[in-house]
């Protein structure tokens, strides 16, 4: 499909579905739209009135009209003056769909771009208009969508910004990687095949790959993640990929992915209602979007040096399981009594952050499916941030605002770490039902020494049964673009 802005207003553009952007409650039509409206007999106006289109977000609608033009749709922006980059997305995203139900094989993008850089909003329209027509139709026997597929779409009125595009492109690259890995289930996206994909995209983007294998674990100390491990027939994998800037890098950074492949839960298995063990293939959500973003800075080649690190692995039952009780140490000489072999993510965490820590890095960032509890505080849409650190905590919600990832900050309270004590080992794995999110927080706080850190639970955000404007029902790709945001918006320490 191609992409292109063209200097050229709605009046001259011919094809088949034209998409006009509105704010909210816009009164006027304007010169332009009033002269096209004329042209095309009313039905504008029409349009408008008859659907009651008012503009607000989200909302669209649709008529032919036949001749030069086939299709004509609107699109709401929401209120002038408080459109922001995701305003965009969604409205793109809005007519990509539109277009494809109306087999269109071209689109005109009219959309009106005040109060915000161009080069914003060609970026957020063209990520809307990739990510709402990715499909996912590597189960099906059949495609299901026979339609024409959309060829070519003009955004109209905005002139170059081919830099734009190419972000974007490379951007949604990333959350499909990241979508594609999530919804393939457990049996074809296992530690084996999550580690080939890694090394894969570091020879494709010129990433560093080292994968260490159980022996190279057990040198290091991760009896924790190799713990978690111990019970299922495939190895564990600890994915490392490194991004290096030409010249000196601006600063390092480390991205942690919890990387479970499968979660039955181990022996504490999930059997209760509701625990929705057939879902658990998504619990490596937290490494699709690692694996994602760094398919995206591989292309785009930012100024910071990258780690992204997954410890990959499945939580199985075998004769060789963990038993709820065993006492492991993880590679900061910490030992844990496994009271549930069910919180078997932040195991597999706590060795993966102590090794990012060892690589020196200014600041560490993990994405976890870790908490059911995070699910029941904040909801499917938006992801749980708990951190050391404030300026990091920022950062990442300014990053997640204009990816239009929804994120909340969460307290790190130190007292409710009580819970987690243990009569016989360092801590548990563990706390009491209530704070669930915070004590798996804390217990992960445990891995880190001194390096600014933040952690986030993407269990609700990972999956969305219905789906949204730019999302089919199913995997989200959740995380790739807050994680690109902020590692685009690194600067020297000394810059502040
Ligand atoms: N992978 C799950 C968390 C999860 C739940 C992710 C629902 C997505 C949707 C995690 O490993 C887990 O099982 N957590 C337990 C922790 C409990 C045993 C303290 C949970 O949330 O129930
Ligand atoms: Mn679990
Ligand atoms: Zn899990």
């Amino acid at each position: 499909m191609d992409i292109r802005t063209v200097v050229m207003s709605p009046l001259e553009w011919s094809g088949d579905l034209l998409g006009l952007g509105f704010f909210q409650d816009q009164t006027e039509l304007g010169e332009e739209l009033t002269l096209l409206d004329d042209r095309l007999g009313g039905v504008l106006q029409e349009l408008i009135g008859e659907t009651e289109f008012t503009g607000k977000p989200g909302s669209s609608s649709v008529t032919r009209v036949g001749g030069d033009i086939r299709k004509l749709a609107l699109v709401g922006l929401g209120p002038a003056g408080r459109v922001t980059a995701d305003s965009y997305r969604r409205a793109a995203a809005a007519l990509a769909k539109t277009a494809r139900q109306q087999k269109c094989k071209t689109l005109a993008l009219a959309l009106p771009v005040e109060d915000i850089a161009a080069g914003v909003a060609v970026q957020a329209m063209v990520e809307g208009i990739l990510l709402a027509l990715h499909q996912d139709q590597r189960f099906k026997s059949e495609p299901e969508d026979k339609g024409p597929a959309l060829e070519r779409v003009d955004i109209l009125g905005i002139e170059g910004q081919t830099e734009a595009i190419s972000q974007a492109q490379a951007v949604a690259s990333g959350v499909i990687l990241a979508r594609e890995l999530v919804a393939a289930p457990a049996s074809v996206v296992t530690p084996v095949t999550l580690a080939e994909t890694a090394v894969q995209l570091a020879h494709t983007y010129g990433l560093e790959a080292e994968i260490l294998e159980r022996e190279a674990c057990e040198a290091l100390g991760m009896g924790a993640f190799l713990g978690v491990a111990q019970a299922s027939d495939l190895p564990p994998k600890f994915i490392h990929l490194t991004y290096r800037p030409a010249g000196t890098p601006v600063c390092k950074l480390a991205i942690v992915g919890k990387g479970l492949t499968f979660d039955s839960g181990g022996l504490n298995i999930k059997a209760g209602p509701g625990s929705s063990i057939e879902m658990m293939k998504m619990d490596m959500g937290g490494a699709a979007a690692a694996l994602g973003a760094a398919q995206v800075i591989g292309q785009l080649r930012p100024a910071a040096e990258v780690h992204f690190i997954v410890a990959a692995t499945e939580n199985m039952i075998s004769g060789r399981a963990l038993h709820p009780g065993d006492i492991l140490k993880a590679a900061n000489g910490k030992t844990i009594e496994v009271n549930n072999t069910d919180a078997e993510g932040r195991l597999t965490l706590a060795d993966a952050l102590v090794f990012a820590e060892k690589l020196g890095v200014d600041a560490i960032v993990d994405l976890a499916t870790l908490t059911g509890a995070c699910v029941i505080a904040l909801g499917d849409d938006m992801a749980g941030l708990w951190s050391t650190d404030d300026g990091l905590a920022a950062g990442l919600q300014q990053a997640a605002q204009g990816a239009g990832e929804k994120v909340w900050r969460m307290p790190l309270e130190d007292k409710y770490f009580e819970g987690l004590k243990s009569g016989i080992a360092d801590m548990k794995n563990t706390g009491p039902r209530g704070g669930g999110s915070i004590t798996a927080a804390l217990f992960l706080k445990q891995y880190v020494d001194k390096t600014p850190w933040a952690h986030l639970d993407i269990a609700g955000p990972v999956w969305s049964d219905k789906g949204d404007t730019f999302a089919s029902p199913g995997a989200t790709g959740y995380g790739v673009r807050t994680l690109v945001n902020w590692i685009l918006a690194q600067k020297p320490a000394a810059e502040g």
